[in-house]
């Protein structure tokens, strides 16, 4: 509405009881945890914003779906049913379900990758990075330079930076087995990407011969925002916009944890025949067999729907709408901000928010351990902690679970901010005691500088 209210498209059927720990609990589980939140029970967590991966509420159509579940081992009509939604959305005729988005990863990566390659992406998810690595390939960011920017407010800050993408494969293209697009881009303050940057990338790839594949886990958040911000496509609904995305590359890797509103799964589609075979093979393999890729058969039936509801206006409005105000109440209480807000995460700039901690004392983590501590919420750090050498800035994403928070718990969130400010200057750095390699800081361990 013109207003900024919008009316919420759902009520509560079921719900979850939730405990605010004691402040002097939380003391002593933070310490316990050895200030790593990814190692604190979710009981013990009161309001969690660790992600917004698999963490959604299910609809009534999809607890119905889950009832009708195949579980044939091979030729599942649930198998069916996700494959049909998964053409309908991507235009890609070839589909394999996986366990979640990185399993899809390592097995296009296996067929696709050798040691010494190259693979470009606007940001690569700290997954794609880790597998990428892993294969002796060399994940390569090409963000645009205002991403670096909290202030600036470009429209589409999850860009590719498209020059320094050719200029890449005039140098190197040999070695680029295909470019990545993230969408929306998740370790890039949640930015999205234009029709137009996605079009240029996949011009500039395909004049190498080189596809395009794109890490599509919030396709429907980023087809808002291209409704919303791309001139010409206001009147477009999110399900046309997504699918001509998706008609400008060669298939995409999806956690369907995401924009699936499913609670696991993922998948990858492909243009490419040939390429599917090769990645059926290693499916077999890894995650199942191609009619069930590591999914239940009811996740299936459940991910069908979900699927389609993630492309529904209403709900994108209220998604985007909902992280949209948590980000403009935390900037006018003094929060720094990352602007402009994200589809599924508000980021806070904690470098500035805590000027006073060096880098390599994590200012980020300090925040994330202050908000469990005053009120019991959990966040992530998106900084030091999490990309080591090659973080540009010292993030903390507060990321919000699909359907799942009403306002009133956003109030708590915002309430815990204001105290935090409150204390700041009291806060001290955390120096790293355990924890090593591309993926540490999901069993990092933490002790007071
Ligand atoms: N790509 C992106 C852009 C992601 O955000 C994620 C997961 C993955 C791939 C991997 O998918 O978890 O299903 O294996 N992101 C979650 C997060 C974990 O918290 O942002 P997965």
């Amino acid at each position: 509405m013109d207003d900024g209210w919008w009316p919420k498209p759902y009520k509560i059927k079921v719900v979850e009881p939730i405990r605010l720990p004691s402040r002097a609990e939380r003391e002593k589980l933070l310490a316990e945890a050895g200030y790593n939140v990814f190692n604190l029970r979710s009981s013990d967590v009161y309001i969690d914003l660790l992600t917004d991966s698999g963490t959604g509420a299910m609809s009534q159509a999809q607890w119905a779906a889950l009832m009708e579940g195949d579980e044939a081992y091979a030729g599942s009509r649930s198998f069916e049913l996700f494959r049909e939604a998964v053409q309908e959305i991507t235009g890609y005729p070839y589909v394999l379900p996986t366990h979640q988005g990185r399993g899809a990863e390592r097995v296009f990566f296996a067929v696709t990758v050798k040691p010494g390659d190259i693979v470009p992406n606007n940001s690569h998810f700290d997954t794609t990075r880790a597998n990428l690595l892993a294969l002796g390939a060399r994940p390569v960011d090409l963000p645009i330079p205002e991403a670096f920017d909290p202030e600036s407010d470009h429209p589409f800050k999850g860009n590719m930076d498209v020059e320094a993408l050719r200029a890449l494969l005039r140098r190197e293209g040999e070695r680029v087995p295909f470019v990545m697009l993230t969408l929306t881009n998740n370790t890039l303050a949640g930015q999205p990407v234009s029709l137009a940057n996605v079009r240029a990338v996949a011009e500039v790839a395909h004049a190498h011969g080189i596809p395009l594949i794109l890490d599509a886990a919030r396709h429907a958040e980023n087809a808002f925002f291209i409704g919303e911000r791309e001139p010409g496509y206001a009147d477009h609904t999110p399900a046309a916009i997504a699918r001509a995305v998706f008609s400008l590359a060669d298939g995409c890797l999806v956690s369907a944890k995401k924009d699936g509103l499913g609670n696991i799964g993922g998948f990858l589609a492909l243009r490419d025949p040939d390429l599917y075979e090769r990645c059926a093979e290693k499916l077999i393999l890894w995650e199942g067999f191609p009619t069930y890729g590591g999914l239940a058969g009811r996740d299936l039936a459940a991910l069908a729907v979900g699927l389609r509801e993630a492309l529904d206006p209403l709900y994108l409005r209220d998604r985007v709408g909902q992280v949209r105000w948590l980000a403009e109440e935390l900037r006018r209480i003094g929060v720094p901000v990352y602007w402009p807000p994200g589809g599924h995460a508000v980021y806070v700039d904690a470098a500035r928010l805590l000027p006073h901690i060096p880098r390599d004392q994590f200012p980020g983590q300090v925040l994330v351990c202050a908000l469990y501590l005053e009120g019991g919420v959990r966040a992530v750090e998106v900084g030091s902690g999490m990309l080591g050498e090659a973080a540009r800035m010292e993030l903390v994403r507060l990321a919000l679970p699909r359907r799942v928070y009403t306002e009133e718990h956003l109030r708590h969130v915002v309430h815990t901010f204001a105290r935090v400010l409150e204390g700041r200057e009291r806060l001290r750095g955390l120096r790293l005691v355990a924890g090593s390699g591309p993926l540490r800081h999901f069993r990092a361990r933490f002790a007071p500088a």
